[in-house]
């Protein structure tokens, strides 16, 4: 940090919970002549020295910052240089302080946090690595694709607590609450499919209920979107811009249709209530805890590779798919369930509302409004053939391929623009199709194994 660096800290939030790290912008040049503008909101002259934070009496501010683990300062460039979609100029890219400079600080808060869902492949990983991190995690989840066996590992740990609750019913929860994670919902085709009323369900009553909680609780709420919201995509990778190309009335459209109107309900709730929301659409994503036969195509192909059945490819195998891990998936949710809010709130201003409607939403990358819906996923494609062909050899199955009539609308293509992702949340996969197929085959081997579930 830069004992000389001094500035005006703009836009300053006590942190709440969740504001682990707090994200400042500071005015300041080379010569120490400061850029001051007016501005209405809150204001705290600061000093950085010898690793402190000061006032302009240059008492410490370290007791304001003691939830934060982690400063973020944003130098501002002087006027003018960033527009009001938070555009750069070529004056600011020129500015030598675009870097930003990050200060470590305090940090003891625990997170409480709701998981509806949490029995489920996605939410019992999450569950870990907020237990891992020392944080408090309570589980809504009516197992109707869930098992215990996900969380059992967790039970006795003092931090976890399982409810078997449907969440499409009245939810409650006594005591204070940070965050509620809302991932409830049948996820694979077979899933909703079977049950089209209940996906429905979860999908409007079910996220209704959540973000009512979150309201009296005063908690941030994190929806788990989908990119089925693009339907059958006619635009390819999928941008978050994207409006989608979705079959209201078709077979999957209960699942579709619930997803969309539970982004629009989540939006509404920022909008006119002030909560603090987040969207993640989630793209196809795998790895241990999947149900052997959930019908989702890497658990297929790896089970019936297992179990020396044929695998089967819908349609020529030519559709393409971006497959994540799920430690990725979880990282990028982690991210953008811990990121401070820093964008442009929308919240309780009609007029910003009516705006937003208008625009819905800023096709710049580097757009700030963490409570537009995020893409999260692996780019990288690849064909079905490609991933049967990579389960044969990485299991060293005999299976043949049989082929089989696509679906009705199963979408061609599908593959996410991470753009955004990359640069609100410093987003990326890691693990690469390859080595993620090693570290779920495992998994699979034993259940099919154990339980027969290939039969
Ligand atoms: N796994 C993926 O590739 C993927 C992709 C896109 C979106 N998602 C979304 O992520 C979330 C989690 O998906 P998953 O793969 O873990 O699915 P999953 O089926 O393993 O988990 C969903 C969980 O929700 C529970 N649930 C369903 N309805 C409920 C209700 N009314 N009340 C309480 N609990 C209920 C189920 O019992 C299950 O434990 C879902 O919302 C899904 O739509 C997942």
């Amino acid at each position: 940090m830069d004992a000389g660096l001094e500035g005006k800290l703009r836009g300053y939030k006590r942190p709440g919970p969740l504001r682990r790290e707090l994200a400042v912008r500071v005015e300041y040049q080379t010569d120490g002549l400061f850029q001051v503008r007016p501005s209405l909101v809150q204001r705290l002259t600061l000093r950085v020295g010898a690793g402190e934070l000061l006032d302009e009496t240059n008492v410490p501010l370290r007791h304001l910052l003691e939830d934060c683990r982690k400063l973020v300062l944003h130098p501002v460039p002087p006027n003018g240089s960033v527009d009001r979609a938070g555009r750069m100029s070529q004056q600011c890219i020129l500015w030598p302080f675009y870097a930003e400079e990050v200060m470590q600080v305090g940090g003891r808060h625990t997170v409480r946090c709701l998981i509806t869902g949490g029995a489920g492949f996605l939410g019992s990983h999450l569950t870990d690595r907020l237990l891992d991190a020392g944080h408090e995690v309570i589980v809504f989840d009516n197992l109707i694709t869930g098992r215990e066996d996900n969380l059992a590992h967790r039970f006795g740990h003092p931090g976890f607590r399982f409810v078997k609750q449907d969440v499409t019913e009245f939810i409650y929860l006594p005591g204070h609450l940070d965050a509620v994670v809302h991932f409830a919902s049948p996820a694979s085709p077979i899933d909703y499919l079977r049950m089209p009323i209940p996906t429905l369900k979860v999908g409007s009553l079910g996220t209704h209920k959540a973000l009512g909680l979150c309201k009296a609780k005063n908690a941030r709420f994190l929806l788990a979107s989908t990119s089925e919201v693009y339907g059958d995509p006619q635009i390819h990778p999928q941008p978050e811009s994207y409006w989608g190309h979705v079959n209201p009335v078709g077979p999957r459209g209960v699942y579709d249709e619930a997803k969309r109107f539970a982004e629009a309900i989540t939006m509404a709730y920022h909008r006119y209530h002030g909560l603090d929301t987040r969207i993640v659409r989630i793209f196809n994503t795998y790895g241990p805890r999947m149900r052997p036969n959930d019908g989702r195509v890497v658990s297929n192909l790896i089970v019936q590779a297992l179990s020396g059945t044929p695998l089967t490819i819908y349609g020529q195998g030519e559709q393409t798919r971006s497959f994540t891990f799920v430690d990725d998936l979880i990282d990028g949710i982690w991210r953008l369930l811990m990121h401070d809010d820093t964008g442009p709130s929308q919240a309780s201003d009609p007029s910003a509302a009516d705006a937003s409607a208008a625009n819905p939403l800023p096709s710049d990358p580097n757009a700030k409004d963490i409570h537009q819906p995020v893409n999260i996923g692996n780019p990288v494609e690849f064909t079905v053939g490609q991933l049967a062909e990579l389960v044969l050899e990485f299991t060293g199955s005999q299976s043949e391929i049989v082929y089989r009539p696509l679906p009705v609308d199963d979408p061609k293509v599908r593959q996410p623009d991470i753009t955004r992702a990359q640069a609100l949340l410093g987003f990326e996969p890691k693990v690469p199709l390859v080595q993620g197929l090693q570290r779920t085959i495992p998994y699979f081997r034993e259940q099919v194994q154990g339980t027969g579930a290939a039969s």
